[in-house]
């Protein structure tokens, strides 16, 4: 594996003992940003590996969305099979705030998997580089309805390339985990009148399914229902080789960070006429927000432009892989590429 990071710190936490790993991958185009991840592995080695991807993958989202920014990420591995307690909590969190302080600004963290607004306002009391504390605490909130918002507009440009009509109305939609963002994504998609199939890996998240007039399945069904598109909203590897075989949609197009299991899978989808949305492009929306409001000082209706013309940079993708017989997520690295190569002083947008 060849070594791309500009920075990374593994270290066990003074306070909470745990390990804890902060990636910084690229800071050519602005400080780096990437959320916070608190998540159970088998072992420290992983976290690491999931912090290398998804920092990698930060770097790639914020240079497609046009922020003036590049990517980290941060993973404190909790113990597999056992809850940490709230003093193990807050101690975790405080040993990120000062790793963050100890980068001295190259890198802003934020919420991830597993963690929330009230955990940044804790991180924040050991470091100002962060984003999504509470609004009453002087930062920008939850970023999962923007996220959702954000995927939302990448439905309808795929309902676009698929129907010639971004119309969400009577489509159906399978949508994978009903976390912070997948809920929202389903709420949203509900609203709009489209037809559900949801799912989680816990069958608490029935009850939504009732609520929402949708069918409720396990998440290997609802994985290969008949359905125009399959929405990824739970952690990242769902497109395997194995199911992308298996797959009965017409379109991919979701939440979840890093869906390819592995980067050629992009092409199997290519070549079964499945549209695939490059994961980073359409859940750009909560960092866009974040660094929208906080950085760039817009007002919230500009930072809502920012996050829907995430449709407009979506279907000039679905138009390029067209047109050049290549796969979106090749289209998608490209359009990175060129901004990395060519970084602007401030970020374009609407
Ligand atoms: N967790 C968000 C993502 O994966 C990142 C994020 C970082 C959101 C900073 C807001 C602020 O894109």
């Amino acid at each position: 594996m060849e070594f791309g990071h500009e920075s990374v710190v593994v270290r066990r936490g003074r306070r909470s003992g745990l390990p804890i790993v902060v990636a910084v991958h690229s800071t050519a185009l602005g400080r780096a940003v990437g959320g916070c991840r608190m998540w159970a592995y088998d072992s420290w080695e992983d976290g690491l590996r999931d912090a290398l991807r998804l920092s990698e993958g930060m770097t790639r989202k914020c240079a497609a969305a046009g922020l003036p920014n590049g990517g980290g990420k941060t993973v404190v591995v909790l113990p597999a099979g056992r809850s940490i307690t709230a003093d193990e909590r807050h101690a975790a969190l405080h040993d990120v705030g000062d790793i963050v302080a100890e980068l001295g600004g190259t890198y802003v963290t934020g919420p991830d998997a597993g963690t929330g607004p009230a955990d940044m306002a804790v991180i924040g009391e050991r470091t100002e580089h962060v984003f999504c504390r509470p609004e009453a605490a002087g930062g920008s909130g939850d970023p999962s309805p923007f996220t959702a918002l954000g995927v939302v507009a990448a439905l309808r440009s795929t309902c676009l390339a698929l129907f010639g009509s971004p119309a969400l109305a009577g489509r159906r939609f399978a949508v994978i985990g009903l976390g912070h963002v997948g809920e929202q994504i389903a709420r949203q998609l509900a609203a709009a009148g489209a037809e559900l199939t949801l799912s989680d890996a816990d069958p608490a998240k029935r009850p939504l399914g009732a609520e929402l007039g949708a069918v409720f399945t396990e998440p290997g069904a609802a994985a290969t229902a008949e359905v125009d598109v399959l929405v990824p909203a739970a952690l990242g590897g769902l497109l395997t080789r194995d199911l992308v075989a298996r797959l009965r949609c017409r379109a991919v197009a979701g939440a979840a960070n890093n869906q390819l299991a592995d980067p050629g899978v992009a092409e199997l989808l290519r070549e079964r006429g499945i549209r695939w949305a490059p994961d980073y492009i359409a859940n750009a929306g909560g960092v866009v927000n974040a660094v929208s409001r906080e950085v760039l000082g817009d007002e919230p209706e500009k930072a809502v432009r920012r996050i829907e013309s995430i449709a407009d940079t979506l279907t000039g993708l679905f138009e390029t892989a067209a047109r050049m017989e290549i796969t979106t997520a090749r289209a998608a690295d490209d359009l990175a590429r060129r901004r990395l190569a060519a970084p602007v002083p401030t970020a374009p947008g609407p």
